[in-house]
């Protein structure tokens, strides 16, 4: 092997391992955006709901500047957390949450329901008084009424039947903040109009150039409900590809990402 052709191949194999770190920070670092449109016939003027979901204490920047920055340049009306802010066996990533919150609470009227991760949690009542106290609503089986809208919230530990059908009982509920897609039957059955979610994180792998992925909790191997708009009978559900990763560290061809719904009155 000349010394020409070591070099060649020395270099190459650097420029590949640059390569191959630059696309695994940017696939699980920078963060898209999704925006969706929907009419309804309850709504009676635009609101711009951001949805932040399934963190898992994770920061992007410090005290998660870029995240928080994101969400303020889309100019929420309301911002839905879909939860699992936190990581289930950690309590050291409570802070971040809580400092995320408390950021976003500045920007807009923030709306949260409890994911799975937050029922686990034995910091989780620490936690839950931390997002009271920094002015966020706490959705636990119960709703709000946020822009001439009321949101329900279904706690991370609920996610049957009587749950969804009790909070239902308020006909004027018409968006559900619910962490789990896999329950859409459920959720349509109850009546929602609108369903926010997350859980699925896009599917952790997804296939190149497809909105495919690989794995989701709740529904195994390729997974359909785990980003985009879906529909069972008259109810929508959105469901985020959210911004962190809980057991498995790594996405692939699936950023993290912030989703925009603007909520427009049906013509
Ligand atoms: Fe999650």
């Amino acid at each position: 092997m000349t010394p020409l052709w070591i070099a060649l191949t020395v270099s190459g194999s650097v420029a590949g391992v640059i390569l191959i770190a630059v696309f695994l920070w940017f696939s699980n670092n920078s963060i898209s955006k999704t925006q969706y449109v929907l009419s309804f016939p309850w709504v009676k003027s635009r609101i711009k709901i951001v949805q932040v979901s399934d963190l898992h204490g994770k920061s992007f920047g410090r005290h998660n500047v870029r995240l928080i920055s994101s969400v303020a340049a889309s100019k929420p009306d309301v911002i839905a957390i879909t939860g699992d802010i936190i990581h289930r066996y950690t309590q050291k990533n409570i802070a971040v949450a809580l400092g995320t919150a408390s950021a976003l609470a500045a920007i807009a009227p923030v709306v949260y329901v409890s994911g799975n991760h937050e029922m686990r949690n034995k910091g989780y009542r620490f936690l839950r008084k931390g997002l009271i106290d920094a002015g966020v609503t706490v959705l636990d089986n119960s709703c709000a009424e946020f822009c001439g809208v009321t949101f329900a919230g279904l706690n991370g530990a609920c996610n049957k039947n009587d749950a969804v059908l009790t909070l239902s009982d308020d006909p004027s509920c018409k968006i559900l903040l619910a962490h789990m897609p896999h329950h859409i039957k459920n959720y349509a059955r109850a009546g929602y109009p609108l369903v926010l979610c997350g859980h699925a994180h896009g599917g952790q792998w997804r296939i190149p150039f497809t909105k495919k992925g690989v794995y989701a909790p709740g529904q195994g191997l390729f997974p359909k409900l785990i980003s985009g708009v879906h529909t069972e009978q008259n109810t929508m559900m959105v469901v985020s590809r959210s911004l962190g990763n809980s057991e498995f560290p790594l996405r692939l061809f699936n950023r993290p990402e912030l989703v925009e719904v603007i909520l427009i009155p049906q013509s």
